[in-house]
């Protein structure tokens, strides 16, 4: 690819001081000697959607949130995956150029290592207090793989939507919540700590990537990420299957077909708004989006999440 937009070199230098000042440790500065406090909700109603279940019973509703805010931290450890594999490619495009935008991405991926590995320690920590049964079913790898194979160019995209929901949904719905488990509250809160300066890096990349591509491979990246979107309502669908199954075991309770039918639509709706919508609606992606594509490239894309969000009964 030709570098062919100069990124100025302070760009990448403010996203390096922030990530020096907010860089923090799993055990020292999240863990504490923690565990999560398994009486309490893990992720928040206003993400969750669980309210609307009111023919759950306030024990039912915590196990759903507590099974939700698993694969919720589960996700992060998937996507990561194929994040940093990304970030790690783009890192050579600096390589015998701008050492500052290279230490960014180097920093950057090595964050998102440590996010993984972080993720990982939380899947340990609440599979030890839940029973057994739980399954996250995709695998990062192959979804790594998946992904890889498209685009830069939708990539990105992919990825800045996903940095930019983290931030919005610690900040409007887990940071305020009253109720959820105070280990789970900090794991978001130091997440999204270095997650602020990866959607800035995103978005300079996506951008330096838009200069360098053709408008007839931004034609053809455009599929892409309409077909990552679809790549990813697919895992959507199978986890939120997946979870409910888990639930309907584990809760012991006996609950009749018609709500058994609305716990699986209306937790993969939920799953829907908090890893496609959410991300989709951020102005700050739509902004960039919108400065890039042509109209009938921006309707096919919004043609595409129509379906999804047609189908989508929450939003926070
Ligand atoms: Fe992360
Ligand atoms: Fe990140």
């Amino acid at each position: 690819m030709i570098n062919i937009l100069a990124i100025p070199t302070e760009k990448y230098a403010s996203c390096v001081d922030a990530s020096k000042r907010v860089r923090w440790d799993i055990d020292r500065d999240i863990i504490r000697g923690r565990d999560f406090e398994m009486d309490r909700k893990l992720l928040p109603d206003s993400i969750s959607g669980i309210q609307r279940f009111e023919f759950l019973d306030p024990q039912e509703a915590r196990l759903l949130s507590q099974i939700q805010g698993r694969t919720y931290a589960n996700m992060f450890g998937l996507v990561e995956r194929f994040i940093n594999c990304k970030v790690l490619e783009l890192s050579q495009h600096h390589w015998t150029g701008d050492q500052v935008a290279l230490e960014a991405l180097v920093r950057f991926s090595d964050e998102e290592l440590k996010h993984q590995e972080l993720f990982r320690r939380i899947e340990q920590m609440i599979a030890a207090k839940m029973p057994p049964g739980y399954h996250f079913v995709p695998q990062p790898n192959e979804v790594a793989n998946a992904v890889l194979s498209k685009s830069t160019w939708a990539v990105l995209g992919l990825t800045l939507m996903i940095e930019l929901f983290t931030q919005t949904h610690y900040l409007k719905s887990i940071q305020p919540d009253q109720e959820c488990s105070a280990l789970y509250k900090d794991v978001f809160l130091y997440h999204w700590k270095e997650e602020s300066q990866h959607a800035r890096i995103d978005e300079l990349e996506w951008v330096r990537e838009n200069a360098a591509i053709s408008a007839g491979e931004r034609d053809s990246a455009v599929n892409d990420m309409i077909e990552l979107v679809a790549a990813v309502d697919g895992i959507l669908r199978a986890q939120a299957a997946a979870d409910v199954a888990y639930f309907l075991e584990v809760s012991g309770a006996a609950f009749f077909e018609e709500n058994i039918a609305r716990l699986r639509s209306e937790t993969l709706s939920a799953y829907r708004w908090q890893y496609i919508l959410s991300g989709a609606a951020e102005p700050r992606f739509q902004k960039i989006l919108r400065s890039m594509i042509t109209e009938d490239q921006l309707e096919r894309i919004e043609k595409a999440l129509a379906p999804i969000a047609a189908s989508v009964t929450v939003g926070a």
